[in-house]
This record gives structure tokens, sequence and C-alpha cells, in this order.
């Protein structure tokens, strides 16, 4: 059997960012949208090889960029694990190998490894469930902030840890540059830096979801918030020239995605966004600029993590 499944990227239209927790995480405000870049995962059962115990993961590769782990400390990977252990009966179950195909900047902000995890929660599911959306959520849940969100997708108000989601009204389709750098930045390292800077936490999301309601880009744009930014912005500089040039090439306004470094330029139209992109490009900082849209689906099919094709 082999299985397919599809998960977007992530930005933040606001991420507030409260106080550090005793369980190492931040309480959170954020507002959660996908943008139509894609990570695939597949799934494949290796005919006659039975698992009695342990993974039944055997092999992990993956085609893009490079700094992905091969690996059992993959999310994807950790992710089919954690929910074949939700079966009510732990039978032997047939091995298989997992194949990621990478379209989401790697280490960005753009949440890739949660939507990669998000995708391989969809395979397991097609592949030995239904689990139920309970189950799926709180083992995306287990897995990272992030994960539950890539698997239901849209635009969403994600409190907690970012695990608590609430849908959104938006009626836009928003325009976006993502300009991705060569070097990711951790985010752990960037919410440390959050914490020394003790900077205050922006919990007012108000104005953008009335942005959202009316669906203008020029009033999402305005009230786009990233607390993390600043703290993104100390460990990466140069950043700062980027955010200048996607403006001056004509973007509405550009913000840090999540923990950065990648960079979400809100711009008019689609030609605009190119427009930006290769000037992006030009300016030689960039690693790459890509036209994306957002929220990549508003059907509830493929809004989220979704499966893309099986085969038997
Ligand atoms: O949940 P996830 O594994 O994606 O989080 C990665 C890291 O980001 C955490 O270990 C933590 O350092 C930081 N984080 C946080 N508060 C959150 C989400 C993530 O401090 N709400």
């Amino acid at each position: 059997m082999k299985i397919t499944a599809k998960a977007w990227a992530k930005t933040n239209l606001h991420l507030g960012v409260g106080p550090l927790r005793g369980d190492g995480f931040h309480d959170l405000l954020t507002v959660f949208q996908t943008i139509d870049l894609f990570d695939t995962v597949t799934l494949e059962t290796i005919e006659g090889e039975m698992v009695e115990e342990g993974s039944v993961v055997k092999r992990l590769s993956v085609t893009g960029p490079r700094g992905v782990p091969e690996d059992a400390t993959n999310l994807a990977w950790r992710a089919v694990d954690a929910l074949v252990a939700r079966r009510a009966e732990q039978t032997p179950l047939p091995a298989v190998t997992l194949h990621i195909e990478k379209g989401i900047p790697v280490a960005g902000g753009m949440a890739g490894g949660s939507a990669d995890a998000a995708a391989a929660l969809r395979a397991v599911d097609a592949w030995i469930g239904p689990f139920g959306r309970e189950t799926l959520l709180e083992v995306a849940a287990e897995l990272g902030s992030d994960v539950p969100f890539c698997l239901l997708g849209g635009t969403m108000r994600g409190t907690g840890r970012g695990e608590l989601l609430v849908d959104m009204l938006n009626r836009g389709k928003y325009h976006w540059v993502v300009a991705v750098f060569a070097k990711g930045l951790s985010t752990p390292t960037v919410f440390r830096k959050h914490d020394q800077l003790d900077w205050p936490p922006n919990f007012e999301i108000e104005e953008l979801s009335e942005a959202l309601l009316e669906g203008d880009y020029i009033s999402v744009g305005a009230a786009l918030h990233n607390d993390l930014q600043i703290s993104a912005l100390s460990l990466r500089p140069e950043l700062r020239t980027v955010l200048t040039d996607g403006v001056r090439a004509g973007a509405f306004t550009g913000i840090v995605s999540g923990s950065g470094p990648t960079l979400v330029f809100i711009c008019e139209n689609a030609t605009e966004a190119r427009d930006v992109a290769d000037a992006l490009i030009d300016g030689g900082q960039v690693l790459a600029a890509h036209v994306a849209s957002g929220p990549a689906s508003r059907s509830a099919r493929t809004r989220g993590a979704h499966i893309l094709s099986i085969e038997d």
C-alpha cells in the first residue's frame, strides 16, 4: 500500500508571546493561516516484512533542501510511531518507509516539520484508522505546538502553547512573497532571546479579526504583528534590510514568519508579488523568494493536511 498526504506551510498573522511557563513553553495568542507552499509525505508498506515490536518505520528519505533528519528524530517518523501506539490492539503491522518531499523552508518559522508530522498522521489514519478527530488532535499536540493547526488548516486563533484552536472568519485571499534564507533559526533560541529581551506580550487581535472579516489586504497588512520579530531581528540583523527592500519593491508590508528567519510580505496581487520576489532575488540576500497565497485552501477536505492518493 502506498499513501501520499500533503500539508501546507503556515504563517502567523499575529503572534503574541506571554511569559515562560513551568513546562518550558510560552502562553501564546496567535492567528495562524495556511500559505500554499507544501510538503508531501508518502508512507509505503514493505511487502512481506512484519513488525512485532518497535517502530514500523524502517527508512525515511527526503527530497529537497538539506538539514532535514532522515532518522527516528524526524517529526514525521515520530508521528507514525505515536499514532500506531494508539491502536486498540497491538497486532503486528507491515514495516513501512517514509518519503518526504519538501516545498516548505526548513527551520524557517513556517511549520515545515509540523506539516510533515500532520501529513504523516493523515497517512497513518488512512492506512490503519480511522482514529477519530479527538485522538488525531491529541497526538498532534503531543508532537508539537503547531501540529494541530497543520492538521486542521485555514485561519485559526491558537492559544495555550498554540494547540488550542478556534476557527476565525476570513473573507479574503492574500498574496504573499515568502523570502527564504540559507541559514535557519532554531525556535527555542528565538524564544530564549525573547525571554532575555523581556518584551511585553501583545494579546490584542481585535483589529486583525475585523480586517480578516473585511478581507482587505491593506487592513490585514496593517494589523500583522509578531512579538518574536524583535528577537529574530536581533539574532539576524541582516533581515532588516530585506524587510525594507521588500516594501521598497512594492509590498504593502513585511513581517518575520513565526520564529523566523523566513520573511513574508503581503502584496496587492500575484503580479505585484512576483515583482517583489524578483527584486528580492536580484538583491542577492535571499536564498529564494516564492509567490504564495493564503489561506491555502478553503475546501473542508483540503484546508489542512489531507490525503492526495492511496494505491493498493
Ligand atoms: O512545540 P514545539 O516542539 O514546536 O516547540 C519547539 C520549541 O519552541 C519549544 O521547545 C520551546 O522552546 C519553544 N516554544 C515555546 N512556547 C510555545 C511553543 C514553542 O517556548 N508556545
